[in-house]
């Protein structure tokens, strides 16, 4: 079966709920996307710009300090923080960025959270002269200032979001809005492989080259396929990106590491695989965290990336068919990871990331000797380090 399903379904997850005025839109979204996939002038086209403008292919690179650190694991970092911009979230906005000027779109908006995804997007649209507007949740902004000055420099319009949390399933409504109020004009980029279909589709396509390096550098450099592959999961991208070109490989176990942000018992956590029942929010049905009377709860993650109620689709099914196993890190873990690979390896991991670092030690207690992983590193910490340095 191929997932998603004609309807956009992964199982029972995914599909596309949303007003009347957007259907149409999708529905054109979805044949353009699926024609350009195909189509091999706009597939060397982002080619192009990952490898000449985004640093494409990133490292493979043996962590052996960290290795010997954690005894029986021997972990490969995949080098995603070394991209132009510090994360993965380029590979993403360069490919819809392509998209949008197919269509003829002259106007970008985008939601962010920690700021990665909204600086890359805000990067994209100065490299091809577009109007960019991004929202972004008034917390975040406090959080994340770096990054909002950056989208700034780069030309683009930040509108503070006030409502609800002021995070990033805020920013994504107030984004949803400007969309069905501009429809003609403006390209909406989601930075994960959540929202209405086509959306988990085409973010996964254009995150699958993580995975497709990965698998061909661990081959080269190991003649087997790895053990495991740990990723962080916001609403999804990095991980999905890497675990993609692995799915048919059964042997190889994929981890998903959710945010637990002040502890799985209380309901300040991000941890919506571990946690949430099944619902819908913008656009899609997947798990969402939800209080008892089935209303979106407010996320909570020390980073600002995984602080995001929902999730995507395809790793809702990945749970559910058991095919990958999602696991819980809190906020005191996460530092601790993001202090362990810095001093360790000399590698500052964005705090998202770190929650995956921090797991390492409990995967390292279940482990035998030799045991390999790949791990994720989906961006680097340069946006983290004010936010650190108030909490140690
Ligand atoms: C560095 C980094 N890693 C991970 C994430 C989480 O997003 P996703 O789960 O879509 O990869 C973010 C989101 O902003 C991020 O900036």
């Amino acid at each position: 079966m191929a997932l998603p399903d004609k309807q956009g379904h992964f199982g029972e997850f995914g599909g596309r709920y949303v007003p009347e005025t957007l259907m149409t839109l999708l529905i054109d979204l979805e044949k353009q996307f699926n024609a350009l996939r195909r189509n091999k002038a706009f597939r060397d086209e982002f080619a192009f710009y990952l490898k000449e403008y985004a640093g494409r292919p990133t490292n493979l690179y043996l962590a052996e300090r960290l290795s010997r650190h954690l005894r029986t694991l021997k972990v490969y970092l995949k080098r995603e923080d070394l991209l132009h911009t510090g994360a993965h979230k380029i590979n993403n906005t360069l490919g819809q960025i392509l998209v949008a000027r197919r269509m003829g779109k002259t106007r970008i908006i985008a939601e962010t959270g920690a700021g990665q995804h909204g600086v890359a997007a805000a990067t994209a649209a100065a490299l091809f002269g577009l109007e960019c507007v991004i929202y972004m949740g008034a917390e975040d902004i406090r959080r994340q200032s770096l990054n909002v000055f950056r989208m700034k420099l780069l030309g683009a319009k930040v509108i503070p979001v006030t409502s609800g949390s002021q995070t990033l399933k805020d920013a994504m409504n107030e984004a949803i809005r400007d969309w069905v109020t501009h429809v003609r004009e403006t390209f909406y980029i989601i930075g994960s492989v959540a929202g209405p279909h086509p959306y988990p589709l085409m973010v996964r396509e254009f995150q699958a080259v993580i995975g497709v390096e990965a698998r061909k550098q661990f081959l080269a450099k190991e003649r087997k396929l790895p053990d495991h592959l740990v990723a962080c999961v916001g609403g999804g991208s990095n991980a999905m990106g890497l675990f993609h070109a692995f799915y048919k490989d059964k042997g190889v176990g994929m981890i998903g590491v959710e945010a637990a942000g002040k502890g799985l018992n209380t309901h300040e956590h991000s941890a919506t695989l571990s946690k949430g029942p099944v619902g819908v929010m913008h656009g899609s049905k997947s798990n969402l965290l939800q209080d008892k009377d089935g209303q979106v709860q407010v996320a909570h993650s020390v980073a600002a990336g995984l602080d995001y109620p929902g999730v995507g689709p395809e790793h809702a099914y990945y749970q559910k068919t058991g095919r990958a196993q999602y696991v819980a890190v809190d906020d005191k873990a996460a530092i601790r990871g993001f202090k362990m690979l810095s001093r360790l390896e000399g590698i500052i991991p964005a705090l998202e990331t770190a929650h995956v670092l921090a797991y390492l030690e409990t995967l390292a207690r279940k482990s035998k000797k030799g045991t390999t992983v790949i791990v994720n590193l989906s961006g680097r910490g340069d946006k983290d380090v004010n936010q650190i340095q108030q909490l140690i």
